[in-house]
């Protein structure tokens, strides 16, 4: 039985991971600061099944403040999943948010866990560190050009881990997770919001001709990768975690529709900046080094997320 620190376990996959570690008997300290990108209360029912469990401790506090070598008491791994998310609202004045959530917060951890013996330090990166390329699908040696700032942060901080690991000899595995969906997806996230629009009768907001292309990745593939390099990913490596497949978002609205049974009154309105506009993961390195197998389509993926909405 082994002792995680998963950071940021009040979010969507925060809370996912936290769990499944659970489940198979090990411990979770899980720690959050809310931030307010989104409402606590929501952050508050992703916890609520964890908070029962006699094998997880929850302590909220901010990862640029609090005390860390505390918190890192008697772990054995690190799972870093907390971040300012969201790649659209990461322009302007919102910009502080970043640097401090994504990049100094991930220095201080870093700086935190340098030196102890910890078996793993797993880093939550994004497919926006790649930005927009024509050379698809995307690999973990091609060109890193993020176009919005949120992915200049998570690139960052990834630079960050693998110093840690060249330097400090910290076993850091950096994750690119590819638009992740499923059950309790950020109320920011395009499915989420497809979905409670449409429930609620109301037309959504494609940005765009609709055309653009993502590798939508389910949250149990996710938290699968998650858990393969926690127990032995490579150090020092970074994966991409991606389903492997890529549809358009007007490809998946049909599939939408088809599985909520209804039509989603579509109003296109201008692109947004920062958006890249195809993803497609090269997940190969992940399939022969982590055993990462994905096994969701989008079809019965989406049929999840819509069941989990409804019965909210
Ligand atoms: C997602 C996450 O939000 C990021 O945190 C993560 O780092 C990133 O995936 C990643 O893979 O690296 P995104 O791909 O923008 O970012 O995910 P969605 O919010 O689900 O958007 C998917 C597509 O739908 C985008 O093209 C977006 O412009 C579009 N969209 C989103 C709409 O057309 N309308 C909306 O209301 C929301």
């Amino acid at each position: 039985m082994a002792n995680y620190l998963v950071t940021g376990v009040a979010g969507f996959i925060g809370s996912h991971v936290a769990e499944r570690l659970i489940e198979r008997g090990d411990s979770v300290r899980g720690v959050d600061c809310f931030t307010n990108y989104y409402a606590k209360s929501l952050k508050e029912k992703n916890l609520s099944a964890l908070l029962e469990s006699p094998g997880f401790v929850f302590d909220e506090l901010d990862l640029s403040s609090a005390d860390l070598s505390a918190v890192l008491e008697e772990v054995d791994a690190v799972c870093h999943l907390a971040a300012q998310a969201g790649v659209r609202a990461s322009w302007g004045r919102n910009f502080g948010t970043y640097l401090d959530c994504n990049i100094a917060a991930t220095q201080r951890l870093l700086e935190a866990c340098k030196g102890r013996s910890l078996a793993r330090f797993v880093y939550a990166s994004s497919s926006s560190v790649y930005g927009d390329t024509e050379d698809l699908p995307m690999r973990e040696r091609g060109a890193t050009c993020p176009v919005s700032p949120y992915g200049v942060t998570k690139l960052a901080a990834e630079h960050l881990a693998v110093l840690y690991h060249r330097n400090y000899g910290l076993p850091t595995v950096s994750l690119r997770f590819f638009t992740v969906y499923g059950p309790r997806q950020r109320p920011d996230m395009a499915f989420r919001r497809f979905i409670s629009e449409t429930l609620a009768g109301r037309p959504i907001e494609v940005y765009g001709d609709g055309k653009q292309t993502r590798d939508f990745t389910f949250i149990d593939d996710i938290v699968d990768g998650v858990v393969r390099a926690l127990a032995d990913g490579p150090p020092g490596e970074v994966f991409n975690l991606g389903g492997g497949s890529r549809v358009t978002l007007n490809e998946a609205l049909d599939t939408l529709e088809r599985v909520m049974g209804r039509k989603i009154e579509r109003h296109h309105k201008a692109p947004q900046k920062g958006d890249v506009r195809d993803t497609l993961a090269d997940n190969s390195k992940a399939r022969a080094e982590l055993g990462f197998a994905p096994l969701v389509g989008l079809e019965e993926g989406l049929a999840r997320e819509f069941e989990w909405l409804r019965s909210l």
